[in-house]
């Protein structure tokens, strides 16, 4: 396992950004989207990261033509086609819950596994509904957890519910239904991410959206390609938008970043706290494109406990910025943190108390009271999300941190944007 010592720095930072990594929804579903198309998708700044490259090379186990000529992915659909490949998403449970939808109409015969995280991750979430259309989905524990077996089926048009605001349950079903023999109606309890719905209508198919209710038409001809280029991942920016709102006289411009509203609530949370945060459009193609800047002011204690599903994976970085203002910061409604790539409740809290902050664990959430953040020990438990948040906060007072080889899942230039502001060993 290899790890990483951060050093902290004794004065502010100016950082311009426009090589944030490329975002992570979005490249996922732009591989998979393009086998739904005739003719030739292209795809500029696709994430060249683990978890979207998996889902590549699976679009092309799939029988798609890919080609790279290193700045735009070309890829040509031949539709599905059945593999003797055993489809390994690593560790991305975004991966493994679309092509879940994705499969569940194709004809043939298919396997999904992941590496030993995803494989305790649940996927009841997507299997039982999908079985419920019809879906001929199978895996350990009933099909709840992966290796996953999924033979192509016809499937019924349905009206269903979700109990859980999760964008990638809604993504797989609208994956299905796009492919089912009628119209069907998928709700959610709270709006989640809605890249699905951006793109696959920016490719012909047919999508009424309502509040949280949205209808689908099956699609009678393949879609238009995709021509995109994708933004940048707002949720990595988002470790750096935290690096500048915790250390005094700092300021970050990262610039090419999806606005999208879905995606940047955390900002607005660290705004509420006191950072201060301007927001400028410049493109719209999908998805609203612009640039975020954030600079530093005193933090204070903030209650989060809305629109939780459109800052899930920002709330381990922004438990570091609460770490640092001032008061009992409290996030509720979260308990989907104990189902990402680690118990994220857990690793937060038990990775914020070795740095001497005090916190109390909820089975929905916790509190941290901002304090003295000191230099830890910190074990990343495989999540990505975790290691990136703990290195940050050594910027304030130094930080080891273990098992750091997760990050190339979602954020590959992560250290070489780290080490423009602070000296890092690995
Ligand atoms: C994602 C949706 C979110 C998010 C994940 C990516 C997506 O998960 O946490 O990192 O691309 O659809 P849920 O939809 O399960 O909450």
């Amino acid at each position: 396992m290899i790890s990483a010592i951060v050093h902290s720095i004794s004065k502010g930072f100016e950082l311009v950004c426009a090589d944030i990594a490329a975002d992570k929804s979005i490249s996922h579903r732009c591989a998979m989207f393009a086998v739904l198309a005739q003719g030739e998708s292209k795809i500029e700044n696709f994430l060249r990261a683990e978890d979207t490259l998996n889902t590549l090379k699976i679009v092309g186990h799939l029988g798609a033509e890919i080609t790279d000529d290193g700045e735009t992915i070309t890829i040509r659909s031949r539709g599905i086609q059945e593999t003797s490949e055993i489809l390994d998403c690593g560790n991305s449970g975004t991966g493994m819950r679309l092509f879940c939808g994705l499969l569940s109409s194709a004809q043939g015969h298919f396997i999904l596994t992941g590496d030993e995280y995803l494989k305790r991750r649940p996927m009841k979430r997507v299997t039982q509904p999908l079985r419920s259309i019809g879906a001929q989905l199978d895996g350990r524990q009933n099909g709840d957890l992966a290796p996953l077996s999924i033979r192509g089926a016809s499937l019924r048009a349905f009206d269903y519910t979700s109990s859980v605001a999760s964008a990638q349950v809604k993504s797989a079903m609208i994956l299905a239904a796009l492919r089912s023999d009628g119209v069907c109606t998928f709700r959610e309890p709270e709006l989640s991410r809605d890249h699905t719905e951006r793109m696959l209508r920016g490719m012909g198919a047919h999508l009424e959206i309502n509040g949280l209710e949205t209808k689908i038409w099956p699609i009678k001809k393949p879609l238009s390609p995709l021509s995109i280029r994708v933004p940048a991942d707002s949720s990595s920016a988002f470790f750096f938008a935290v690096a500048a709102a915790i250390v005094p006289g700092s300021s970050v411009l990262v610039e090419g970043v999806t606005l999208n509203p879905t995606r940047i609530e955390a900002f607005k949370v660290l705004e509420r706290m006191g950072a201060k945060i301007t927001y400028k459009l410049t493109d719209e193609k999908y998805e609203p494109i612009g640039s975020i800047r954030v600079e530093y002011a005193p933090l204070h204690a903030v209650l989060v406990e809305e629109n939780i599903a459109w800052l899930i994976d920002e709330l381990p970085a922004l438990s570091i910025a609460m770490a640092c203002a001032n008061g009992k910061s409290i996030i509720k409604n979260a308990e989907e943190l104990r189902v990402k790539e680690s118990d994220r409740i857990r690793t937060v809290v038990d990775n914020l108390n070795l740095c001497g902050i005090e916190t109390e664990e909820y089975q929905d959430g916790y509190e941290v009271t901002g304090g003295q953040l000191k230099t830890a020990y910190i074990n990343s438990h495989g999540d990505h999300r975790v290691a990136m948040s703990f290195l940050i906060a050594g910027l304030r007072c130094g930080m080891e941190i273990e098992d750091i080889e997760c990050i190339n899942t979602s954020f590959p230039n992560f250290f070489e944007i780290l080490s423009r502001i602070t000296k890092v060993d690995i």
